[in-house]
């Protein structure tokens, strides 16, 4: 049997791939509207957000997928410029957005220019509270609280049945995801910033003649921030609602380092839905006349596989074979789509 026979057939033995329990797990689950693939660069995130977009599409749900990735990827496998242009509808119940961090970061910092201009009756922003934004606004935390923001805007405004974030890769998600703790530091940096205000509140009150700054606004403010943080890491530890699927492929790099991620997640209370093994070689080949480096991937493979079955046993949903070329474009979008979902 080929590759592409054996993904045409979806042969169901115990190792084989392309078959998975996948659509019962949602099936069972109808509740876990907010899905995410999570795992390194390069094993499949984006190919299997798409095929299940695709997939939950054609069963009539509504369906957004969503990625913060600079990298473009979303526009890649759907072969259209989507970034930065909004949900762009991909075909009929299916959206797509590709979100523009770096504009979502301009935005906030006129955001904060404009509550201390607001606040403090200035005209304009004093340079070392310029200074101050800016430096800021480059700190990793910053940033992905920035672009956090934005993705709790699409989660509650939009109104789809199904939300699905292709992730970035794995250090980069735990951090989105731990963002309880990103967002303590944002407070942290607002709280500072505050206090920072405060020296400036005497020279501002002088130049304004006001004599006092409303500190309620401020509390208020932070009070918003957090009941926002509330909602968002309720949605994405919450295990009636989030479904987590680790993708792995039958490496051994690959499975330690997702190993350590996994105790990571665990920390953060993600609950973790399952794990899907990408990119295998069928077996069958073996039995013809194949090239000895393709017969020593699938050894090397197979020894991966019984590790995998020994460590991470019931938690694999399922096996997807190696494709005979990329996946870009809804034909192929559609047929992992089928291999994922029977
Ligand atoms: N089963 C597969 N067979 C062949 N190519 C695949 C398979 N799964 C993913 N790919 C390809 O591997 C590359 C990386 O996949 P991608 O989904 O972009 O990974 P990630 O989003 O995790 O970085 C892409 O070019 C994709 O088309
Ligand atoms: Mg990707």
């Amino acid at each position: 049997m080929t590759i592409q026979q054996v993904a045409a057939t979806g042969t169901a033995t115990p190792s084989a791939a392309g078959s998975t329990q996948l659509a019962g797990v949602f099936a069972s689950h109808p509740d876990r509207r907010y899905v995410m693939f999570g795992g390194k660069g390069g094993l499949g995130k984006t190919t299997f957000s798409a095929a299940t977009a695709f997939w939950l599409a054609q069963q009539g749900k509504r369906v957004l997928v969503f990625s913060v990735d600079p990298q473009a990827s979303l526009s890649d496998i759907f072969q259209q410029d989507i970034f930065g242009k909004g949900p762009v509808k991909i075909i009929d119940n299916l959206w797509a957005q590709e979100i523009d961090a770096d504009r979502h970061i301009k935005e906030y910092q006129q955001e904060i220019r404009q509550k201390i201009l607001d606040m403090y009756g200035l005209e304009e922003v004093p340079q070392e509270i310029e200074d101050y934004i800016q430096a800021a606004s480059a700190e990793p935390a910053m940033e992905e609280s920035a672009i956090f923001d934005s993705v709790v805007d699409i989660v509650n405004q939009g109104d789809y049945d199904y939300y699905i974030y292709d992730l970035v890769p794995l250090g980069h998600a735990l951090y989105y995801l731990s963002m309880a703790k990103v967002y303590d530091e944002w407070i942290a940096k607002i709280t500072h910033l505050r206090e920072e205000m405060r020296e400036y509140e005497e020279v501002a009150a002088r130049m304004k003649r006001q004599k006092e700054v409303d500190e309620d606004q401020i509390l208020g403010e932070l009070q918003y921030i957090r009941g926002r943080i509330n909602s968002a890491s309720r949605i994405l530890t919450d295990k009636e609602r989030t479904a987590f699927f680790f993708v792995v492929i039958p490496e051994r790099m690959i499975l330690i380092d997702t190993k350590k991620a996994a105790e990571l997640f665990a920390k953060f209370d993600v609950p973790i839905g399952g794990y899907l093994v990408n990119r295998v070689i069928p077996e069958d080949l073996e039995g013809q006349s194949i090239p000895a480096y393709l017969r020593n991937r699938i050894v090397m493979q197979r020894g991966e596989l019984d590790e995998i079955r020994r460590t991470l046993g019931p938690h694999v949903l399922g096996y997807i074979p190696e494709l005979e070329r990329d996946v870009t474009g809804l034909p192929m979008i559609e047929r992992v789509a089928g291999l994922l979902y029977g």
